[in-house]
């Protein structure tokens, strides 16, 4: 196992480090070098294929669920096509609104987990065009799906979900990025500009990788807090939901993910002094109504540490501490604010001595109901 592990002293951590590379290997072959589109041989969709999609249902457990969200804003807004987001389990037994205009999505890095098949299933019997993103070449979803995406993210064996994330949101946004193209809700020139902005990520997340010793430091600071929030607008809720389920599931810190905006209907009344709060605040649509909320948190003592854009100037006044992420396209964010958020869980698992790999009560995939 010590091989395995290549040097690194638990797999999560490894799969961490392996991401600049996870990230260039899903788009390889997808995202021209010329930045001129995308392309996917495994779906080779035309205009009619996509003009024929009238509704999106995406459906996933876990990480692979959080991937599913930031989905359904790339989705929307680039190929300006309705989305629903739904956990497998619930989707269901929901008697779900799907039929042979609507492309369900499922996403798994098994391939494997029950609720997630059941769902594909489902969505099948009533009609509906299928297809998987999944990590797993000839896995049971990828054999029961229409139609395949592989992330190509490389074996993930810590339980808890980081490369096959990224790899899940890189898919994301080069299919919508297709899809829009394909539709004509984007222009050539918005085309190329996300394009040249995916190609620059795996340096970009390398770059990040590259300075972790402050984000160690607050984890070993803050560590052994009971409570830790999370809050972000837009994009950066759902990377706050991802961000607070990793650090619940190897850190056992209670975690609560919360939109920015809906802190005074119920999350405030628990902000009280040296509770630590993330606060994302990378998408400048929001960004001003993102400060105001960090400062409603900042009036009840609560510390803050800010994960904001490189060349933020004002972001610094507001917070206890920083994390900057480098500049990118606002729809790819998630790819790059994900990544501080992963390292905050391990070093806190890491500091309470927790068994980082394969935390209690877990499993990497889940076969039963
Ligand atoms: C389990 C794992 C999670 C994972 C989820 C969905 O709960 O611990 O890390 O996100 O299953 O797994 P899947 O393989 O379908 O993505």
């Amino acid at each position: 196992e010590a091989a395995e592990k290549g040097g690194y002293e638990h797999f999560m951590i490894k799969e961490i480090y392996e991401q600049p590379k996870a990230v260039r290997e899903t788009m390889t072959s997808r995202v021209a070098k010329d930045d001129s589109g995308i392309t996917f041989d495994e779906l080779k969709w035309t205009k009619d294929d996509v003009a024929g999609i009238k509704k999106i249902a995406v459906v996933a457990c876990g990480t692979a669920y959080h991937a599913g969200i930031v989905g359904k804003y790339l989705i929307e807004n680039l190929a300006r096509i309705p989305v629903e987001v739904d956990v497998a389990s619930e989707f269901r037994y929901r008697s779900p609104l799907v039929d042979d205009q609507t492309l369900a999505i499922v996403i798994s890095q098994s391939g494997e987990t029950l609720d997630t098949l059941a769902a594909l299933k489902e969505a099948k019997n009533l009609g509906a065009r299928t297809l998987a993103i999944t990590n797993v070449v000839g896995s049971s979803i990828a054999r029961e799906a229409d139609q395949v995406i592989y992330t190509w993210a490389g074996p993930e064996i810590a339980v808890a979900s980081t490369k096959a994330y990224t790899t899940q949101l890189v898919v994301m946004a080069m299919l919508a990025t297709y899809m829009g193209a394909i539709k004509g809700t984007l222009a050539q020139e918005k085309v190329s500009e996300l394009c040249n902005a995916l190609r620059e990520l795996p340096n970009q997340v390398h770059e990040l990788l590259e300075d972790v010793e402050p984000i160690k430091t607050f984890a070993q600071q803050y560590g052994f807090n009971e409570d830790v929030f999370f809050i972000g607008r837009s994009l950066d809720y759902a990377v706050a939901l991802e961000g607070s389920l990793k650090l619940k599931e190897i850190s056992y810190i209670h975690a609560e993910a919360y939109a920015a905006g809906e802190l005074k209907h119920g999350t405030l009344a628990l902000i009280i002094e040296g509770v630590p709060v993330i606060a994302l605040a990378t998408q400048h649509d929001v960004y001003e109504k993102t400060l105001s909320n960090i400062k409603e948190v900042k009036a009840r003592d609560a510390v803050v540490i800010g994960i904001g854009l490189k060349g933020d100037k004002q972001i610094e006044k507001y917070v206890d501490h920083t994390i900057f992420i480098p500049a990118t396209n606002k729809f790819l964010t998630p790819i790059l604010s994900v990544i501080p958020l992963q390292l905050l869980a391990y070093y806190a698992a890491v500091t309470r001595g927790c068994d980082v790999d394969k935390p209690r009560n877990l499993a990497k995939s889940v076969t039963v109901e």
